[in-house]
């Protein structure tokens, strides 16, 4: 008996490997890890088009009861799904080393990650430093260990991806209080909320990592038929919407002119990313061009978003 853990890639049910959907052929208990990422169709199309039913497995299932999705694997073969790669980013190697810790076989099904699929934006994966998660500011609670990893990257010329929260099923403690168990609407922190709190961030440590004019490229729903690919200056990009999740964050590091050419592409009034580099070092900057149209002004809506895929808007 095995247990397969099996990566769905990033956009819907068809982006299972041959190898991942002969597993769910095989297994008869299916679940589907849906906390730390979503895909862009419901469990139950995945049900349809897999012939199988399937069980959400919760942050509490997988944190607290992860027992559950392993130990029926010691007598009939489970599947254990998980958007994206099944290693890549959260990574879910404590179920793995418990499951071979009671002897049960794991077979692991890689897939797409947006850790790979970053690089359709024009940025070099060798060119990636440190990769950090940017969580939803709540209140006074303004966790900040993003902020050295940035300036770390940064210092070695090197692009930071930052994931940005997703928050699901979260108690609502106003229900519970009333004896009532209750979760709030899922969450999903947008590029322009997390600009927003890096800027905070920023406003508070002032160490000079991060500013309005700091290229970036905002990404949202990689893999997708709807997949938005952004480019321009943090304080471009505050005023583009993003539309659905999932979205993720590039903070550029230094780039190579092939990076430059693409990111070209995806700028958020077409062709202006190339005024930003400078043509000594090649290092990003928009406040020595001397150009008054460089798009480091963040004011108003760009007027050429460039979105691949379905949605186009020019
Ligand atoms: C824990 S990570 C994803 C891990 C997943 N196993 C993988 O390999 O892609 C979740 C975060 O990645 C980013 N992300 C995941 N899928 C994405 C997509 N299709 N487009 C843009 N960002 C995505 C979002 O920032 C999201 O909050």
């Amino acid at each position: 008996m095995v247990l397969f853990v099996v990566g769905l890639g990033l956009g819907d049910e068809d982006d299972i490997t041959v190898r991942g959907l002969k597993a769910v052929q095989r297994s008869e208990v299916i679940y589907l890890e849906a906390y730390t990422s979503v895909l862009g169709t419901p469990k139950e199309r995945l049900e349809t088009v897999f012939g199988k039913s399937i069980v959400i497995a919760d942050r509490n299932m997988v944190e607290s009861e992860a027992e559950r999705i392993y130990m029926p694997a010691k007598e009939t073969d489970v599947c254990f799904l998980v958007v994206g790669d099944p290693l890549c980013a959260t990574t879910h190697t404590d179920i793995i080393i418990r499951a071979k810790a009671e002897g049960i076989k794991v077979e692991v099904v890689h897939n797409t990650s947006v850790m790979g699929a970053v690089a359709s934006c024009g940025l070099q994966l060798y060119s990636f430093g440190y990769t950090v998660s940017i969580p939803l500011f709540e209140g006074e609670w303004r966790p900040d260990s993003f902020y050295p990893k940035i300036a770390y990257n940064k210092a070695g010329g090197m692009h930071t991806l930052c994931l940005l929260d997703i928050k699901m099923k979260e108690p609502d403690y106003e229900e519970m209080m009333r004896g009532r168990v209750r979760y709030l609407p899922p969450r999903f922190m947008t590029v322009n909320v997390a600009i927003g709190q890096l800027l905070a961030v920023e406003a508070v440590r002032g160490e000079g990592v991060l500013s309005r004019e700091t290229s970036a490229v905002g990404l949202a729903r990689l893999g997708q038929s709807t997949q938005m690919i952004v480019s321009g200056t943090l304080g471009e990009l505050l005023e583009v919407d993003f539309g659905k999740p999932l979205h993720s964050l590039v903070i550029c590091g230094e780039q190579h002119p092939c990076e430059v050419e693409l990111l070209d592409m995806f700028h958020v009034r077409k062709g202006g990313w190339s005024r930003y580099v400078r043509p000594d070092d090649n290092t990003s900057s928009s406040s020595d061009n001397g150009d008054e149209d460089d798009g480091a002004d963040g004011n108003g809506p760009p007027a050429h978003a460039h979105v691949t895929g379905e949605g186009l808007k020019q």
